[in-house]
């Protein structure tokens, strides 16, 4: 080995170790796969399985975020995963663990007009960025729980691969001041979290687009209501391009709207949250971020707070803006009517209200399309 030659295998030397303890590590605890090397990515990939940096040691962000199941939680717990337990394995939160698949295409928290937000992370946008959201569950009382950066930094000197790649990748300061720390930990994350894993683009609706899958009858109606203007008006808040069928199409536009959903009431009973409880959000009263519905299939329950079970009860429920009498107005997975909103305000009826009554042929050609947006690797997962 030359001189030089020596030199740069010392001085590199450390880092390669780290990466192959990383690379071996890593796949030893997860088949998941992605496209990257990059030495931030497969830090990031390790810092997202680790339950060593929960308080209990017994949570890491793919508890609740499982990529089995389109990253979401898949813990079997009493209310259905309408909300997850933390890492004491008792507190329960009110909000549903969403899928992370195509989190990262989540733009940035802006004003699209005046009064009007797009973009953001969390159900209620209370997070402006990927990065800025990375740390909130490290520190959530009822998720990860560590009490302060000064634990997480006692749980990162625990692995000297930690502690070289932190070191290697973002300088020996990032130990001595907890924000540096805090960035460093949510640029890893956030970087394994923009990988292909977590968004492939290769649903049987991709491939359609690509030319490489025909799609059923079914999928072609549904196609068309969902894209439909006036008809079953999903388009109105989940689509993100002007165009219908655009490619990268992620099947939300990101704003915040309330769609008039009852309180769960068996969650709230669980997590002692009491009857005057009111989850109003955070930027407006009562309006929820509109979720991108690739992988919807597969992600059940559904809505915020995991309200609805099935598919087909989503479609009946924005079915019953649109339809009177009969078996419109009753949910069939309760047998009880749909319930008050619990928060009356804001309610989007321009949208909600402007379409035509859907049949229940019309129900399942949407479902079929839905199915359709499923990623290649969870459709053995498909009911
Ligand atoms: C105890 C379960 C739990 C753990 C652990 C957890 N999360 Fe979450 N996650 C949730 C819940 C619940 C929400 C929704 C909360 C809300 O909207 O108020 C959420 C929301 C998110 C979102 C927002 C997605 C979107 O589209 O708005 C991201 C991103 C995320 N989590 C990433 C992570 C990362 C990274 C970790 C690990 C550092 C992690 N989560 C750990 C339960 C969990
Ligand atoms: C006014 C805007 C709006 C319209 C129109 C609309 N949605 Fe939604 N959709 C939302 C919002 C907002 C949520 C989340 C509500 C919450 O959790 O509080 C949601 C949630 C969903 C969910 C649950 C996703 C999950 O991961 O929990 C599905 C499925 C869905 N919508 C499908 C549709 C379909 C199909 C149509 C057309 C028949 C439609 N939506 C029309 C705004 C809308």
């Amino acid at each position: 080995m030359s001189l030089t030659a020596l030199t740069i295998f010392k001085k590199y030397h450390q880092l390669i170790v780290v990466l192959v303890f990383f690379i071996n590590t890593a796949s030893a605890q997860t088949s998941a796969t992605h496209d990257s090397a990059d030495p931030l990515v497969v830090l990031g990939q390790q810092l997202f399985f680790d339950t060593d940096l929960s308080f209990n040691r017994t949570q890491s962000c793919a508890s609740c975020h499982d990529p089995a199941r389109a990253f979401t939680d898949t813990r079997v717990n009493p209310f259905n995963a309408a909300a997850s337990i933390g890492a004491d394995g008792a507190s329960l939160g009110d909000r549903q663990a969403p899928s992370l698949s195509y989190a990262a295409q989540t733009p940035d928290l802006h004003e699209v007009e005046e009064g009007v937000f797009a973009g953001g992370y969390f159900w209620d946008g209370r997070a402006s960025s990927l990065e800025q959201q990375a740390t909130s569950p490290l520190y959530s009382p009822v998720e990860m729980a560590l009490p302060d950066a000064s634990v997480l930094k006692e749980r990162l000197f625990e692995k000297d691969a930690y502690k070289n790649a932190f070191s290697a990748l973002f300088g020996n300061n990032v130990w001595n001041e907890a924000d540096a720390l805090n960035n460093a930990f949510s640029s890893a994350v956030a970087a394994f979290q923009r990988t292909s894993l977590f968004s492939p683009f290769d649903s049987r609706y991709d491939r359609y687009l690509r030319g490489e899958y025909k799609p059923t009858l079914r999928e072609t109606i549904g196609m068309g209501l969902f894209f439909s203007q006036g008809f079953a008006n999903c388009s109105h808040c989940h689509q993100l391009n002007t165009l219908p069928n655009s490619p990268g199409e992620t099947f939300s536009n990101y704003q915040y709207e309330n769609i008039g959903l009852s309180v769960n009431g068996a969650l709230r009973e669980a997590n002692g949250k009491g009857a005057d409880y009111i989850d109003g959000g955070f930027m407006q009263q009562g309006r929820f971020k509109v979720p991108t519905l690739r992988n919807v299939a597969v992600t059940a329950p559904y809505m915020h707070n995991g309200i609805f079970n099935e598919l087909r009860t989503v479609l009946l429920f924005y079915n019953k803006f649109n339809t009177t009498g009969g078996t419109s107005q009753i949910n069939p997975e309760t047998q009880q009517p749909w319930g008050e909103p619990e928060v009356d305000a804001q309610r989007n009826m321009e949208k909600l209200n402007g379409g035509i009554p859907l049949s229940r042929l019309h129900m399942e050609a949407l479902e079929a399309f839905m199915r359709m947006l499923t990623d290649q690797q969870y459709e053995h997962l498909l009911p």
